[in-house]
């Protein structure tokens, strides 16, 4: 299924775009936000995007105002010099994965394809999920299904995945782990709850990819770079990352928020594409350095 971009009339509508500006595309995926960036740029404007996956670079539009970076947004004002532009009009992100690097099987970003357990964004550098769960001692493994999950029964999976690496028979696959999840957690998971791997799988996500330090990275380098007047969106998944725009946008002095409440998808955009149904968009202005 091709990538359907998220809120994306809300997120342009967010960024307000001045036709002859310079944006930036943190997450350029499948670059559904990013064509319709373009779209409402004159000659004159430009379009920068990032992407920590390589895989991106086979969407990019050969546009003589767009530049696709292969780089994580924690870099961002790194990207920006390199590429000789000190500020830009707006920045949208729009987190996690996309549903092609989740239906991408070999991934191993979702429980319901047997492959590898890899997880990386970036296939090319880090380690995987895999080499997490067989170098770190049993108390960081809970700490991060806990911390990242939310999961409840953190310690009894963690102990369950240390208890097979010991007997020779580390968990390696998606399958292995969804497995080990599901033999852990509570039994009577009530009808119509999520998968029991879910919240498992999103922690480790999360972990392998430190996806909470590179959103605190890139918001700040986007604060930092931003032009008086112009616009950070931020579409995220989950709480954790939801928690960190809000208090963000809420209480560093260089933005004003304005979303008191986060924008959320319509039911028939949640029909058409279930992903859009836990994506909330918050939308800060830069203010003025002496605001
Ligand atoms: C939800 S998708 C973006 C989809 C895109 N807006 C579209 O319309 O096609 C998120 C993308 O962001 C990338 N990504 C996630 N975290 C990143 C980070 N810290 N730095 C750079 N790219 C990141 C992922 O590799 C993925 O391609």
């Amino acid at each position: 299924m091709p990538h359907i971009p998220v809120l994306a009339a809300a997120a342009l509508e967010a960024l307000a775009i001045r036709p002859s500006g310079t944006y930036v595309d943190a997450t350029f995926g499948a670059g559904g936000h990013s064509a319709l960036i373009l779209e409402q740029l004159d000659a004159a404007g430009r379009l920068v995007a990032l992407d920590a996956d390589p895989s991106a670079g086979a969407f990019a539009p050969a546009d003589p105002r767009f530049t696709l970076v292969h780089a994580n947004f924690r870099t961002l004002a790194e990207q920006l010099d390199a590429l000789g532009i000190a500020a830009v009009d707006g920045v949208l992100f729009d987190l996690g994965v996309s549903s092609m690097q989740f239906d991408e099987g070999e991934r191993g970003f979702s429980f319901r394809v047997a492959a590898p357990l890899d997880m990386r964004l970036d296939p090319t550098s880090g380690e995987s999920a895999a080499t997490f769960l067989a170098t770190r001692d049993e108390r960081e493994i809970a700490d991060a299904i806990y911390g990242y999950g939310e999961e409840r029964a953190s310690r009894r999976i963690a102990r369950a995945i240390v208890a097979l690496r010991e007997a020779g028979t580390p968990v390696r696959d998606t399958l292995d782990l969804a497995g080990v999840v599901a033999r852990s957690v509570q039994r009577g998971t009530p009808r119509g709850a999520i998968h029991p791997a879910t919240r498992t799988f999103q922690a480790l996500r999360i972990a392998v990819n430190d996806e909470l330090g590179a959103l605190h990275a890139g918001l700040d380098a986007a604060l930092a770079r931003t032009v008086s007047g112009g616009r950070i969106a931020a579409i995220s998944f989950h709480s954790l990352e939801d928690r960190i725009v809000k208090h963000t946008f809420r209480e560093d002095p260089r933005v004003r928020t304005l979303t008191r409440k986060p924008v959320v998808a319509a039911d028939d955009e949640v029909a058409a594409n279930p992903r859009a149904r836990s994506a909330k968009l918050r939308v800060a202005e830069r203010v003025a350095e002496s605001q």
